[in-house]
């Protein structure tokens, strides 16, 4: 039995495009924070006695349920995958807990794939180092995820099967700056970032996306090393309306931003241009991330709290990478 926690991450240059849909390979490097406030625990006991997976899933402040269907087949996928690895068939009970709600939009895989792969591996007495991990997180499916084992600041490299891991750049301890998320839509129609990730490629903006990736990913780093909010900010907020534009105009298109996504961005271009500074990043959904520095996290979260297209506010500061609870001894 192994117990693992993992951190949701918030993406400022965004993983968007699968090269390879087998090995989760991505078109471009992507860099993000790992979010405090946002975690997700999971065990894993291996009892050669069972003859098969069983998944619980608990969301925030709501009964356990036992998954089934794709949820389920997801999570079995990639015992599988480590099972393999590990030489061994013997079936596992999976119980998986969140700290915030399901319907805050925040990418919960990231964090379920990470804690997922940290415990299976502790759980089967894997030995791998913090690189292979990444690789074999991001196999998951959820290819983000990986972003989510390394502490604090992380970048996963666009490379082969190898070269494509994730490690930090910087500890959660390096700069003082909050996430608070702006929740304003909880009934919008999910629309899964797997299909997307290989629709992206039909868009005629994607080349130009790619165009201006590594020139984001050095500002992006750049702007980390030096602590440089503005810096940071503007090339954040670039490219997470590039990336929108690809999904706009994809074949067929998909369309994350609904009524209140505009107004929380409206609301944040008019506090920045008064002084409070303070930028927007999205992700798969409608539901606005506020990055700013750690001192006017209240602030924020005061007047985004009280916009009327929010229905609430999830503040995080940065955070560790999956850690483990317990594992074998
Ligand atoms: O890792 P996936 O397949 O859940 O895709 C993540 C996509 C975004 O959250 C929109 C961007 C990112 O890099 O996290």
């Amino acid at each position: 039995m192994a117990q693992a926690i993992a951190p949701a991450n918030i993406a400022f240059i965004k993983y968007w495009g699968m090269r390879d849909a087998d090995q989760i390979l991505p078109y471009n490097g992507s860099i993000s924070l790992n979010l405090d406030a946002c975690l997700t625990t999971t065990s894993v006991v291996f009892d050669p006695t069972w003859d098969e997976d069983l998944v619980t899933l608990q969301f925030y402040q709501q009964e356990p349920q036992t998954a089934g269907g794709r949820a389920r087949e997801r999570v079995v996928a990639h015992l599988d995958r480590i099972r393999t690895i590990a030489g061994v068939t013997t079936r596992a009970r999976v119980t998986s807990s969140n700290t915030f709600p399901a319907d805050a939009g925040i990418a919960s895989s990231a964090a379920a794939f990470a804690a997922l792969t940290l415990a299976t591996t502790a759980a089967l007495k894997l030995d791998l180092d913090e690189r292979e991990l990444t690789r074999l997180t991001r196999r998951s499916g959820s290819g983000s995820a990986g972003r989510s084992i390394p502490t604090g600041y992380v970048e996963w490299y666009n490379g082969d099967d190898n070269g494509s891991f994730a490690e930090s750049l910087a500890p959660p301890e390096h700069w003082d700056l909050a996430d608070i998320v702006a929740v304003v839509d909880t009934s919008a129609k999910k629309i899964g970032s797997a299909e997307n990730h290989l629709l992206a490629i039909t868009s005629p903006y994607f080349k130009v996306r790619l165009e201006g990736i590594e020139q984001r990913l050095n500002a992006t780093r750049e702007a980390i090393a030096r602590r440089d909010l503005t810096l940071l900010g503007e090339t954040m907020e670039t490219d997470a309306v590039s990336m929108h534009v690809v999904c706009m105009t994809q074949n067929p298109p998909s369309f994350y931003w609904s009524a209140g996504t505009m107004a929380v961005i409206q609301a944040v271009r008019a506090w920045r241009a008064e002084g409070l500074e303070a930028y927007f990043t999205i992700d798969a959904g409608p539901n606005v991330h506020v990055i700013c520095a750690g001192s006017d996290r209240a602030e924020l979260q005061r007047r985004l709290e009280a916009l009327p297209e929010v229905s609430f506010t999830l503040a995080n500061g940065p955070g560790a990478g999956a850690r483990l609870v317990e594992a074998p001894g």
